[in-house]
């Protein structure tokens, strides 16, 4: 592998910044300095060192993340609890989330130290679905149910989402909700409420433009009291995992969302 691959995969930096690294002389392979970045090394035998400190190689990692409410999609925070907190690795230095997700939302968040990987899915060109869980105050007619399918508009610039998938999974008042699903985790509302009309379903967009799930349904009059992501692409959470816990992802599962399977 070259020299400058293999630190940018050790997350020492970007491969534009390593080569930089190399070409001062910050880096020895097997105790010399080596300032040429296209040098092929051997991750397995040979001793590489940055600033005199060994680099252990890591390659490209993948991480599937149940992503609970209550913490922010971002890899440093003075305040707020992020979501790379949840994570018990030696190493996270490079990890980054593929995308957001509100700080209120639960569900399916991908971490990796490969920007291909993470471009490939976000890339808007390369259209990979998003599906989410919600329920919402408000109900959904057939008219609202088109809108949406079909593109709707959702802030000041007039741009129509792109078309979305939805099913919808009940209608029904609060009191039935709270008996269901105890509602009132998410969103305290008082008793004398207790008909207001609750819709639940899931939409599949292929987007990601800021709040958007909950501003396509405020458009149809719908307000969004719990949001989950459950699945990208072909992959969907793996409901073992609970809140806060995370695991790599398969081969296979990378392979399927790069669609090379
Ligand atoms: N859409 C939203 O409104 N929120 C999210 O967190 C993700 C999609």
């Amino acid at each position: 592998m070259r020299l400058d691959k293999f630190l940018a995969e050790s997350s020492i930096g970007t491969r534009k910044n390593v080569r930089t690294y190399i070409k001062e002389g910050a880096v020895k392979v097997n105790g010399q300095v080596i300032t040429e970045p296209a040098i092929e090394i051997n991750e397995n035998i040979d001793f590489i060192e940055y600033l005199d400190k060994v680099v252990d190689y890591r390659g490209k990692v993948y991480y599937m993340f149940h992503k609970p409410a209550g913490c922010i999609t971002a890899t440093k925070d003075e305040v707020n609890k992020t979501v790379l907190d949840f994570f018990h690795e030696d190493n996270m230095n490079g990890i980054f989330h593929v995308g957001r997700l509100d700080k209120d939302t639960e569900g399916l968040l991908l971490l990796t130290n490969d920007g291909e990987f993470e471009h490939h899915l976000m890339c808007p060109g390369k259209h990979v679905e998003k599906k989410y869980f919600f329920v919402a105050l408000g109900s959904l007619n057939e008219e609202g149910i088109k809108r949406l399918e079909s593109g709707i508009s959702i802030g000041e610039d007039g741009v129509l989402t792109k078309p979305a998938k939805i099913e919808i999974a009940k209608h029904g008042s609060y009191k039935e909700f709270e008996e269901e699903m105890d509602i009132r985790k998410f969103y305290n509302m008082e008793s004398n409420c207790y008909n207001q009309l609750v819709v639940s379903g899931y939409l599949t967009i292929s987007e990601g433009r800021k709040h958007q799930v909950k501003r396509m349904l405020k458009a149809v009059g719908c307000y969004v009291v719990y949001l989950k992501r459950v699945s990208i692409g072909s992959l969907m959470l793996d409901e073992s995992l609970e809140k806060g816990q995370y695991r790599m992802l398969k081969e296979e599962e990378i392979q399927k969302l790069l669609g090379n399977l």
